[in-house]
Order: C-alpha cells, then sequence, then structure tokens
C-alpha cells in the first residue's frame, strides 16, 4: 500500500494520458463527448494532484516528499491552494495557526495559488533557511519588476552585482563612523518633530503621532541618502508629492496580484490596475530623483571628488567609477529603494514602542528614570548614550519581539535549487520561503508569557537575558539573518532608539480618553498599528 502510495503522489497525473484508451477510438471520433470527456479529466486531474499533496496544488507530483521527511501542510482548495485563508485576517497569524494545527511548525508547505511555498516558524530550520547559499535569491513580483526594484539591492539576484551594490552600502551608508557623521542630521529632525508634536499639542490638544514620525523619518533618509531636507514645520508641496509617491509605491508592492500566483490567469487579468499605476508612478519616480542626481553632478563637474564621512549616498554613487560605476536608472533604483525601506519600518515601530509605553506607565516612569540618570532631565541625549542605558535597549528589543516590524520579514526567499535540511526535509529548487518570525517571538515554547509587554525579559540587571537581535539567534530576528540580512539594522536601532528616549525624556505619554489606544495590527509592507495612536504629551518643565 504504501508503495502504491509513493507512485501516485510520485505522479498523479499520469492517468489522465491513458483516458483514449479506456473510452475507446469510437468516442474519440464523437468531438463533443471527447471534449467534455477532457474537460472531466482535467478537473479529475486537478482535483486528485490537490488530494494527494500534502500542501496544496502547487505541490503536485511528490514536491513535498523529496526528502526522507515528508514537508506536511494545508491542501487549501484546488487551483487556489490557501490563497483565501490568508486573504483573510493576518497572514502571520493564518499561518502560525495553520503551522500549529497541521503540526508543521518546523516547516509547513502551502500553495498561493501555483505558487509552492514553506513557511517555518522554529528558529532551528529558519536558521538554516536564512543562512542557506541556495535560499539568498527572493521572489520578484511584477508590481517589484515594474517599479524597478530587480536593480536595487533587495530584489537583486545574489550574484555578483548585488553583492558590490551591498558592499557600496555597507561601506558608504551603514558603515558605524558613516551612521555616526548623519547624527546631527538625526537629532535635528528629532528636534524639529518634538517641536511638531508640541505645537499640534498646543493647538488640539492630543497628538496623532504617526505623521510626525513620518515625516522624521522620511527627511532622515532623504538626509543621509540625498543630503536634502524638507521643511516639514509647514506646508510643503514637494515633500507632499514625494510622500504621496511612496504611498503609492508601496500600495503597489504591497497589493495582490492575482497573475503572480494563478499561472494560467491571463496576464491582462489586473482588477487592481498594479501595471498602469506602476507604468505611471515610474516615470515621475525617475523624474523626481534624477533631478537630486543632476543637482549633485553640477557643483563638482570637473573636480575629483572628496567624500567625507558626512557625504551622502548619492555623492557615493556618482563617485563610482570602472565596475562599480552604475547606469543612472540603476542609481534610481537604488536610491528609491533608500526611501523605501528607511521610511516606515522605523516610523511604526516607534509608534508601536510608544503605545506599549503609554499603555504601560511603569515600564515608561523607569524608562525616564533611566535616561534622566544618564544624561540628567535636560541634558541632550546623543547615539552614545544609548549604550549607556540597557533598560531603553530592552524596551526597543520588546518592541521588536511583540510588534515585529516584518512579521514574515518582509520580503520572502527563493530556493534556486532543492535544499536539504537537516530535519530530512527537502525543500525543491523554485520554492518560496518564508520565516514567520512573529510566530516564533510568540511562542510560548520559547518566552514565557509571550503576549505580555516586558522588557525586564531584556534586562540582566533583572534577570532577563541580552539578546543579540541583529541575526545572531533566531529566537528574535527582526532583520532576518544570512547574506541578505537587513543591511540597516544598526541605523534603523540607533534612529528608533534615539526617537524613544527623547519623546520620553521631554515628555509624559498618557492616554487620550475619547480616543482609547488600539494594538489591532494591519499588515501592509510592514506591520502597522490599525488605528494611528493618538496620544496626550505634556511637555516636562525641566526639558
Ligand atoms: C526597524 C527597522 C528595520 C527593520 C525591522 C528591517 C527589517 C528588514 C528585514 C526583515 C529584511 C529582510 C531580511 C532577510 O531577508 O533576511 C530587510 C531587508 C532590507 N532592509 Fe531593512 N529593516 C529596517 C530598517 C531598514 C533601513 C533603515 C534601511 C535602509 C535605509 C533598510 C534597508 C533594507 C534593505 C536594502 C534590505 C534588503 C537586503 C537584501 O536583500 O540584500 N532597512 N529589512
Amino acid at each position: 500500500m504504501a508503495l502504491v502510495l509513493q507512485s501516485s503522489s510520485t505522479d498523479s497525473s499520469w492517468w489522465v494520458f491513458t483516458l483514449p484508451a479506456f473510452l475507446g477510438s469510437e468516442v474519440l471520433a464523437d468531438h463533443s463527448l471527447l471534449v467534455v470527456s477532457l474537460f472531466i479529466a482535467s478537473i479529475s486531474a486537478v482535483l486528485l494532484a490537490w488530494a494527494l499533496s500534502s500542501g496544496g496544488p502547487a505541490w503536485a507530483n511528490g514536491r513535498s516528499h523529496r526528502g526522507a521527511t515528508q514537508i506536511p501542510g494545508p491542501r487549501g482548495i484546488p487551483l487556489f491552494g490557501s490563497i483565501f485563508s490568508l486573504a483573510q485576517g493576518l497572514p502571520h497569524r493564518t499561518l502560525a495557526r495553520l503551522s500549529k494545527s497541521n503540526r508543521a511548525t518546523q516547516l509547513m508547505a502551502f500553495s498561493i495559488g501555483s505558487t509552492p511555498a514553506v513557511v517555518s516558524s522554529e528558529p532551528g530550520v529558519a536558521k538554516e533557511i536564512l543562512s542557506h547559499p541556495n535560499f539568498a535569491d527572493r521572489p520578484l513580483k511584477r508590481s517589484a519588476r515594474e517599479l524597478m526594484f530587480a536593480r536595487a539591492i533587495g530584489f537583486a539576484p545574489s550574484g555578483t552585482y548585488w553583492r558590490m551594490l551591498r558592499r557600496i552600502a555597507s561601506t558608504h551608508l551603514f558603515a558605524p563612523r558613516r551612521i555616526a557623521a548623519h547624527e546631527p542630521g538625526r537629532q535635528f529632525d528629532c528636534s524639529t518633530m518634538l517641536s511638531g508634536i508640541e505645537s499640534e499639542m498646543a493647538s488640539t490638544g492630543a497628538v496623532k503621532l504617526r505623521n510626525h514620525l513620518q515625516g522624521a523619518a522620511l527627511n532622515n533618509i532623504m538626509g543621509s541618502v540625498f543630503g536634502k531636507r524638507y521643511n516639514l514645520s509647514e506646508e510643503n508641496a514637494d515633500a507632499e508629492v514625494l510622500k504621496q509617491m511612496v504611498r503609492e509605491g508601496f500600495a503597489l508592492l504591497g497589493a495582490f496580484n492575482w497573475s503572480d500566483h494563478l499561472s494560467w490567469l491571463p496576464k491582462m487579468f489586473d482588477p487592481s490596475r498594479v501595471e498602469k499605476r506602476c507604468a505611471d508612478l515610474v516615470p515621475r519616480v525617475r523624474k523626481l530623483v534624477s533631478e537630486i542626481i543632476d543637482e549633485h553632478r553640477k557643483p563638482l563637474e570637473g573636480c575629483e571628488r572628496q567624500l567625507g564621512n558626512n557625504g551622502d549616498f548619492v555623492d557615493v554613487l556618482l563617485s563610482l567609477e570602472g565596475e562599480e560605476k552604475l547606469s543612472e536608472d540603476d542609481m534610481v533604483a537604488v536610491l528609491w529603494e533608500m526611501i523605501f525601506r528607511g521610511t516606515d519600518t522605523t516610523a511604526l515601530l516607534t509608534e508601536w514602542a510608544m503605545a506599549e509605553l503609554i499603555l504601560h506607565p511603569t515600564v515608561q516612569s523607569k524608562l525616564r528614570a533611566e535616561i534622566d540618570s544618564v544624561v540628567g532631565s535636560a541634558g541632550t541625549i546623543q547615539d552614545a548614550h544609548v549604550a549607556q542605558m540597557p533598560y531603553l535597549q530592552a524596551v526597543v528589543k520588546e518592541t521588536l519581539r511583540v510588534h515585529p516590524p516584518g512579521p514574515l520579514l518582509s520580503w520572502a526567499r527563493l530556493s534556486t535549487d532543492d535544499i536539504q535540511l537537516s530535519n530530512g526535509m527537502v525543500v525543491p529548487a523554485g520554492t518560496t520561503a518564508m520565516v514567520n518570525m512573529w510566530a516564533i517571538t510568540h511562542d510560548s515554547s520559547i518566552w514565557t508569557n509571550p503576549d505580555k509587554f516586558d522588557p525586564a525579559r531584556f534586562n540582566v540587571s533583572e534577570g532577563g537575558v541580552d539578546i543579540d537581535v541583529r541575526g545572531g539567534d533566531l529566537k528574535l530576528a527582526p532583520f532576518g539573518a544570512g547574506r541578505r540580512v537587513c543591511p540597516g539594522k544598526n541605523l534603523g536601532l540607533i534612529t528608533v532608539s534615539l526617537w524613544v528616549a527623547r519623546l520620553v525624556q521631554r515628555f509624559e505619554w498618557g492616554p487620550v480618553e475619547s480616543d482609547p489606544i488600539d494594538l489591532s495590527e494591519v499588515l501592509k509592507l510592514s506591520l502597522e498599528m490599525k488605528k494611528p495612536l493618538a496620544a496626550f504629551a505634556t511637555a516636562r518643565n525641566c526639558v
């Protein structure tokens, strides 16, 4: 019996080809009957393939059973697999539930239409996936390709071009000395944000924090990447245009495009008008970024470029020579991606942190006491102080644990070869692989009271454990791990730490009674608070 099952799961559609023999040649002569028979046969083949494949329709022909151990997973529904379950609610929570109910937390196979996918909710297997060289590519959806991201760091295939981009970015944008050189800009953006919060409090009696955080994040990244900042203290048409373009790009990258996953759908089927909207957006992006590049070209034409540590990233890209020299289109793609990645994650993570600090006033007071003890209530908090504030670091880590900005690590990986895992499972080439970081950080066998916001768990002086969140320990790796780990992790961490510290030093934060805090989530490109945080910020007299 085992043998029969084995062979039928190896190719469950073989029997369709025997149909003419069963039906006989006379029947074959009757065309209408033939069409009906073939239709029934195809439907039956699809149903049989679906019924026999663990993981659903994209896992037919024994794809889930290439190793000694089969990859378990839900069948979903014929042709569509688990698309509809994933479309309802929050994908990271749905996948966590499915992984548990299918006893597949190590690795679960599932189908997004005709796309075969696996997800791991367990640190050991997650580490193997993220660090395996044959998992270093990413699946490229249509919108990402049309928005030029195939030539940017995040989606470029892991070859020479991608390695070169990573090297340039690590040396010139994310190196510690560069991050330090841009501190004055970071402080300036933060001070502007604090003044903006004060004005909004004075005029409306409450503050919607997200606008302020997104403005600061945009200026922060514009400053270090383009050497340009917008004046956000008043209405600024240019900044509004850029924000609107970023929003449209987010919407397009996040949009579900049916023909990405249902190979039998005609390419024209595009209910979200992804193609048309990308075609409208790309020339606008190209124009905006090219103008900034041209502004950078002008003053230095004819001179050799001298790059100080606080030169911006456009200067760096323009200074590249020889094999490293990028075409204008590639430069636009790389710079555009930085705006994208740098603006949403830091702002949204800070918003979650502030929501938790308002809901946990004792944590807020304890953090303020630490800040006052290190810099005094009126001192200027600098990047260097963060290392002396273990409780601040614990608050940021706990926020990353409870609300990881990329609960499925943002952008998935793609296997470029059959990959043997140490648990006996084999992930076939061409499989989309995800790590459910949210499931790992909410797993009660790894974390005590995982749903409780408790920074003490990371504070060594309170018996907690100091975990490196930058990819070394998969129990908490919100920046991913391996060769495609987030290159902006240090910049992201220092920015969020500085903002949270300065927000707490400057104001006492409380809830707005008429507009209570709601921790419901929505997963767009990053995990956002569904209802933006409204808060009551009382300026501390001493600051
Ligand atoms: C709190 C802040 C941030 C979080 C939580 C975060 C998270 C992530 C995650 C989970 C990945 C995928 C990693 C993987 O596949 O293993 C990623 C990739 C990436 N991130 Fe970040 N990120 C943050 C901030 C930033 C910033 C500030 C920048 C740049 C300005 C940035 C640029 C990138 C880029 C370019 C990639 C693609 C890397 C590649 O594919 O080689 N990130 N990030």
